[in-house]
């Protein structure tokens, strides 16, 4: 049986932290780091995201601006409301919940968004920078994967890190933290052959597919790190992950249950990119 990464434990330290540090800059007479979250639209899932976030926001001191646009705004408006957020001194970071409707070009928007506002690490010149290793901000989910890693204890250098999904906002950037800390990385997706091979000889196994339930236990290695980054919702409402925790947890040695792993973590480090965010641009 495997121990448990307690996501909501693990982020609530990270924020309790940020909150002590805000409070000194409260404390100080200094202005406070401030975020600005655009939604687009009445998707609940991204409403629900969203609304998590001016929540921590809140808990840690960091002051919010949750700007809501209809499903049918046009580009130009939205373009036009990151143009002014880019300019007014007072907003550290800016966040786009994302998708976005069909008619809006998601790249345009990412690029529009000012490189030191980009609290999500979205844009092109920060994800460069992250794949050369220059200073950067790194985006929310792959930073708090590797904070959870880090978390166990368990050595990652030298070790096989296997990373199922392959997308711009979790798959590749968190291939690249890892390779950072020296684990032999690889990537698996949806052409990838005899995945159950691959998974089976990870001692890391970060599953971010999108498919409930994927990797059950007989395609994880023993007492491997599993790292289930998957929020898929079940026919009667239930929240799953893309790892069968019932099968993979007695098999791994640590493993993140869904709710309360990986989720609460991309929140706590959106707040830490917002301070950074606001200390790079204040000192
Ligand atoms: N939609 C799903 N995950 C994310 C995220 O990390 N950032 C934004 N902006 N949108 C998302």
């Amino acid at each position: 049986m495997s121990s448990i990464i307690d996501g909501k434990a693990v982020s609530l330290a990270v924020k309790e932290e940020l909150k002590a540090r805000i409070s000194e800059l409260a404390g100080e007479g200094k202005r406070i780091p401030c975020l600005a979250v655009i939604i687009v639209g009445d998707n609940p899932a991204s409403r629900s995201y969203v609304r998590g976030k001016i929540k921590a926001a809140e808990f840690v001191g960091i002051d919010s601006r949750l700007i809501e646009l209809p499903e049918n705004v046009q580009e130009e408006v939205l373009l036009g409301k990151i143009a002014a957020l880019n300019a007014d001194p007072l907003v550290d970071g800016i966040l786009v919940q994302l998708p976005l409707p069909a008619h809006i070009c998601e790249d345009r928007v990412i690029d529009a968004i000012s490189v030191e506002k980009d609290v999500d690490g979205f844009h092109p010149q920060n994800v460069a920078a992250l794949w050369l290793g220059r200073p950067c901000i790194v985006p929310c989910t792959p930073k708090g994967i590797i904070h959870l890693i880090r978390s166990t204890g368990v050595e990652v250098s030298g070790r096989k890190a296997v990373v199922v999904g392959r997308s711009n906002i979790v798959g590749k950037p968190v291939a690249k933290l890892l390779l950072d800390l020296n684990a032999t990385v690889t990537i698996a997706h949806s052409r990838t052959r005899d995945l159950a091979a691959l998974t089976r000889e990870a001692d890391i196994l970060v599953a971010a597919v999108g498919r409930p339930r994927m990797i059950t236990g007989d395609m994880v290695k023993p007492g491997a790190v599993v790292i289930d980054v998957g929020i898929n919702r079940t026919e009667d409402g239930h929240l799953v992950g893309d790892v069968d925790f019932e099968s993979a947890s007695a098999v791994a040695g640590w493993i993140t249950p869904v709710p309360g792993g990986v989720g609460p973590m991309t929140i706590a480090m959106l707040m830490r990119n917002t301070l950074e965010a606001y200390k790079a641009r204040t000192l």
